[in-house]
Parts: structure tokens; C-alpha cells; sequence
């Protein structure tokens, strides 16, 4: 056990599920600071609480920047994110000081898929609409012409960044009957060959596809990436689905290509802002379906995804290997 004056200053910036914070706990090298609430904390209480710290465990709505990193100042040994995506963190900035970066790949893979095909075809067979007019009566009768939709079978869907959660998504499409599997990204993969995939250039993919499936990270390569050049290529008949991040959308072009009929219909997971104001123009749109950034959101991976971030917490403040590093 340390003695009190050893023991290591952590900053935790939310809630977090039990099983990490006990990880944390037990683990009797850390003297933890938490923001003990379900909402962000507020930059000046960040910027506070923050200094003198030798790990800091934040969220991917925490901005960690040169502002925060001078802020704790020269402990800071290492920050561990509670997830997959690091857009949030300068990564620049703390590779110059040495901080080591922890994150949590692999263990959300499932979720976010699953969640993926959900809001796909939460999206593509209008369900939002259908349990709507059930509610507001306008239910008559069977009709032959009322609330057709887009289906997968004999579709070919192209998955923007086949990376770990894309390939898990073409994975669960190819059941459905789907035709061809195109994907984008930086380089061919050769997992791709378990789902048929077809490394195309993006411009083939946008023309081609049915459903267009985002799945990349967010860098300054795929920010706006979708933006109204990229939706005037689409199919009108086509389906644009969003859970990477939502900074890789135009959102005013997206909104201009779903009310003019330019595409069928939208699925986003993730916006820009989090949370998008409830008077946002595309929460006016029937064929855009808005979820609050839920991918991971299963209780048994936040718990597991919590675990994953205090055990590399505790690995870069003891300077051992850390479960998941992000090679900076
Ligand atoms: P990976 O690193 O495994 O995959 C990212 C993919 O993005 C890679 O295949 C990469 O391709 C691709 N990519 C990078 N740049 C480009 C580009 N310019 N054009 C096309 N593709 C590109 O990460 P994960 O699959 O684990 O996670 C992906 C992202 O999903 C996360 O970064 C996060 O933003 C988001 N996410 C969202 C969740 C949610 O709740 N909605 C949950 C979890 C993650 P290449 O390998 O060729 O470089
Ligand atoms: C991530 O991990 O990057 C997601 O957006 C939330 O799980």
C-alpha cells in the first residue's frame, strides 16, 4: 500500500460504470478526483480539477488540449479515454510530452454493429413512421401503396472504413441477401475477402450503392466528407446511414439532399453538435432517424468498456504494458 503522500493524483471527468471505478479503487495507487455526475464537466471545473494529476480518465466529450494538458501540468503520465474514437484528444500536443494514450478497441465492436444494422433498417423500413401513424390513428387499413420501403435483399451496400466495427457490420448485412459489398478506406484489406467486399475508389462507391454505411474515424481526411458533392452522387433511392462521428457530415447539405429528394432517407447515431438542438431542421424531416450516439451503449460493454479504461488507467501510471495503447 502507498502512503498517502505516494499515492497518485487521477482526475475522472464523469460517472463512470462501477466496475471500472472499482478497478480504480482497488488498485490502492490512486487518490481519485471524480466529476460525480451524468453530465460533462464544465471546462473551468475541468481545467481545476485537472491540476497536478498523473492520470486523467475522460470521455469523448471531453476536448483534451494544450489548454488541458498545461493545466495539469508535468505529472501527467497518462490519459485513458472511455472509448474507441481519440478525435477528442490533440493527439500532437500529447505526444510532444510524453503522455501515454489508452482507449478501448475491440470490446465495443459488437454493440456498435448491432446497433448499426438497427438503425439501418430502423431507417429503411420506416419504422419511426409506421409505429407513428399507428399512435396517431392514421392506421385506415392494409394498403398496397402505403409505407413501402427500401429492403436489403439483392441491395449492394458500401461501407465507408472497413475497419474493426465496419467489417462487423458487412458481417451481419450479408445475411440479409446482400448483393455486392463494396468498400473505402485507405488501403485494400484482406478481411475483406470473409464478407466479399470490393475495394473500390469512394466516388464508385457513393454511385453504386443502396445503402452507404459510415464507419470510419474522424480525421482531417474524412472531416466533411459527406457533404452535398457526395449526396448529388448518391442514388435517389438510396439510404445514408452515420455512426462514426458526426463531424464526417455536411449537415446542411444532408438535410438539403433528404428534403429534396436527392436521397431516400438518413440514419445518424452521431451529430454535430451532441446533443443536436431539439429545433434542428433534420428533427423536422420524417426520413431521418436521429439516435443520441448510443452505439456502445449495452450494459454489459460500457461495463466492460470501463474496465478496459481503468486497468490501462493503472498501466501507464505504473509504467507497465498497457491492455489497449494507441501507438501515438
Ligand atoms: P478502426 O480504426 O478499426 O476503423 C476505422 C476505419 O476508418 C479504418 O478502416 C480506416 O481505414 C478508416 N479510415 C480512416 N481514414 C479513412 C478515409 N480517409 N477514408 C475511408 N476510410 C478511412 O476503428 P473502429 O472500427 O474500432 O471505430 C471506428 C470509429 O467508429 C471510431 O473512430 C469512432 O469514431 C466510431 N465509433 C462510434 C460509436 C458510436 O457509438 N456510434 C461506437 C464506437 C466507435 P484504414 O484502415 O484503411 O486506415
Ligand atoms: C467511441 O467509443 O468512440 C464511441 O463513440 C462511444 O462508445
Amino acid at each position: 500500500m502507498m502512503s498517502a503522500q505516494q499515492m497518485l493524483k487521477v482526475y475522472v471527468t464523469r460517472r463512470i460504470p462501477q466496475e471500472g471505478m472499482k478497478l480504480l479503487q482497488k488498485a490502492g495507487i490512486c487518490n481519485l478526483s471524480v466529476w460525480d455526475s451524468d453530465e460533462p464537466v464544465p471546462r473551468a471545473e475541468l481545467l481545476k480539477g485537472v491540476a497536478g494529476a498523473h492520470g486523467l480518465l475522460c470521455l469523448l466529450s471531453d476536448k483534451i488540449d494544450a489548454e488541458v494538458l498545461d493545466a495539469a501540468g508535468p505529472n501527467l503520465k497518462v490519459i485513458s479515454t472511455l472509448s474507441v474514437g481519440f478525435d477528442h484528444l490533440a493527439i500532437d500536443e500529447i505526444k510532444k510530452r510524453g503522455i501515454r494514450v489508452g482507449y478501448t478497441p475491440d470490446v465495443l465492436t459488437d454493440a456498435t454493429a448491432e446497433l448499426t444494422v438497427a438503425l439501418l433498417l430502423t431507417t429503411c423500413r420506416r419504422l419511426p413512421e409506421g409505429v407513428e401513424e399507428v399512435k396517431n390513428g392514421g392506421w385506415s387499413t392494409w394498403k398496397p401503396l402505403w409505407l413501402c420501403s427500401y429492403g436489403l435483399s439483392g441491395s449492394t451496400v458500401g461501407v465507408i472504413g472497413l475497419g474493426r466495427i465496419g467489417l462487423a457490420i458487412a458481417r451481419r448485412l450479408k445475411p440479409f441477401g446482400v448483393k455486392r459489398l463494396l468498400y473505402t478506406g485507405r488501403q485494400p484489406k484482406p478481411q475483406a475477402q470473409e464478407v466479399d467486399g470490393e475495394y473500390v475508389p469512394l466516388d464508385t462507391l457513393v454511385r453504386e450503392s443502396d445503402f452507404v454505411v459510415v464507419s470510419c474515424s474522424l480525421t482531417p481526411d474524412t472531416q466533411g466528407l459527406c457533404d452535398k458533392t457526395f449526396f448529388s452522387k448518391m442514388k435517389k433511392t438510396s439510404v445514408f446511414i452515420n455512426t462514426s462521428r458526426g463531424a464526417v457530415v455536411n449537415q446542411e447539405d444532408l438535410f438539403g439532399a433528404l428534403s429534396s429528394g436527392q436521397i431516400a432517407a438518413a440514419g445518424l447515431d452521431v451529430t454535430t453538435p451532441e446533443p443536436l438542438p431539439t429545433d434542428h431542421p433534420l428533427l423536422s424531416l420524417k426520413n431521418c432517424v436521429v439516435l443520441p450516439h448510443i452505439g456502445s451503449a449495452t450494459y454489459s460493454t460500457r461495463g466492460v468498456m470501463s474496465e478496459l479504461t481503468a486497468n490501462n488507467l493503472l498501466a501507464g501510471l505504473t509504467g507497465s504494458e498497457m491492455p489497449s495503447e494507441l501507438k501515438l
